[in-house]
């Protein structure tokens, strides 16, 4: 850990640089630094479409929030489009490859932003608040190595730095609320016991992200987090669903060597042919999902440690289960690839 001493910063009103705005961790942190009093500027990509007042009113976005059209794989665009020459106090990425496919995660964990770093330090900024994940502590996959690679770049670049690991999303795992719902059995991986997670809500890692900046606890610091309350396993997930929709709890089993014989198959075919190749990326992440848990993972052990993982908030997934159910919530359907195929059997 770098042993520079660096200010404290100002207990509220920096100037926030932020990516990955538009998406689920993005935009409940935008809220949470509104919340907390500092002005944010988001760098979108031209496919977000922005009405002529400079807001996008379907992405929900606190008043005030700058949205800026840019190229975030672009240094000059980052620059030109992006920071326009402005002093900025810090930057926050929530940005991140939507499919996890090898080269769209070293073009966006890794490559994009290695290039926001460089931009962000020409406008001045002290401080960068990166998500990651909490997977990247056992790294087999592509989408692992490349935002690892950066946030060694991070540790290095001489900033103050925060590297938040979550653990699961909301979002990832309540893609069977609905199958549920209507009757159908609850699939589990193995028994539904092989891994568990603890889930944290948007708006609580949100608010986490977002503390980040003015909490020196959390500076220069590696962060897994995860939500309130104990380790959940899916086959848990599934139970609560049941009792919640006052159902008798029905399970299908698919087998983990039914994921393995898909993904050589894929590996195979991949040989040849480039889609083939991405999909086995896919069923590599997804065999992952299934037989690692989103905890601590101790190093001396080998072992996954659900009372090492720290919580935040006070949102849980059985309350957002049930208020899925009633429909006073929803669940954004464009979630992240990578976590869509893992979750969901
Ligand atoms: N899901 C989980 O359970 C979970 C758990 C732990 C950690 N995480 C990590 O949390 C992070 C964020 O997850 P999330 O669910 O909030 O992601 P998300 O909803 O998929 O959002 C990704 C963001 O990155 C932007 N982005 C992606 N590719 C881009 C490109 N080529 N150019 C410009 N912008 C691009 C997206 O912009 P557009 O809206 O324009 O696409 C969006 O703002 C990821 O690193 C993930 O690994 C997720």
């Amino acid at each position: 850990m770098p042993e520079t001493v660096r200010p404290t910063a100002p207990s509220s009103g920096l100037r926030v640089f932020m990516l990955g705005a538009t998406g689920t961790a993005g935009r409940a942190t935008v809220r949470a630094l509104v919340k907390a009093g500092h002005t944010v500027t988001c760098l979108v990509r031209s496919s977000t479409s922005i009405d002529d007042d400079g807001k996008h009113h379907s992405l929900d976005l606190p008043s005030g929030v700058v949205l800026r059209v840019g190229d975030v794989t672009d240094a000059e665009s980052l620059r030109r489009d992006g920071f326009q020459g402005e002093r900025f106090d810090a930057l926050i990425s929530c940005l991140a490859s939507r499919t996890g496919a090898p080269a769209d995660a070293w073009a966006i964990d890794h490559r994009a932003h290695v290039l926001a770093l460089a931009a962000a330090k020409h406008a001045g900024v002290q401080h960068m608040v990166l998500l990651s994940a909490i997977c990247v502590q056992k790294p087999l996959l592509a989408f692992q190595h490349a935002k690892l690679a950066f946030e060694n770049e991070l540790i290095s670049s001489g900033l103050t730095w925060s590297i938040v690991r979550p653990t699961a999303f909301f979002k990832s795992l309540s893609g069977q609320v609905e199958r549920v719902r209507r009757g159908k059995p609850f699939l589990l991986f193995g028994d539904g016991r092989l891994t568990a997670c603890k889930p944290v809500s948007d708006d609580d890692l949100g608010d986490y992200l977002a503390g980040c900046l003015t909490d020196p606890a959390r500076h220069d610091r590696l962060l897994p987090i995860g939500g309130p309350g104990n380790a959940i396993t899916p086959r848990e997930q599934g139970e609560r669903l049941f009792e919640l929709t006052g159902q008798t709890p029905r399970f299908r089993q698919v087998p983990i060597v039914l994921l393995d014989g898909i993904r050589a198959v894929l590996e195979q075919l991949g040989r040849f042919n480039p889609k083939c190749a991405e999909k086995a990326e896919l069923a590599r992440i997804g065999r992952y999902y299934a037989t690692e848990s989103m905890l601590v993972l101790d190093p001396e052990t080998g072992r996954y440690d659900a009372a090492a993982t720290p919580s935040t908030g006070t949102e849980t997934l059985f309350d957002f289960y049930a208020e899925l159910l009633d429909g006073s919530r929803s669940v954004e359907r464009r979630e992240h690839a990578v976590f869509r195929a893992s979750h969901e059997p």
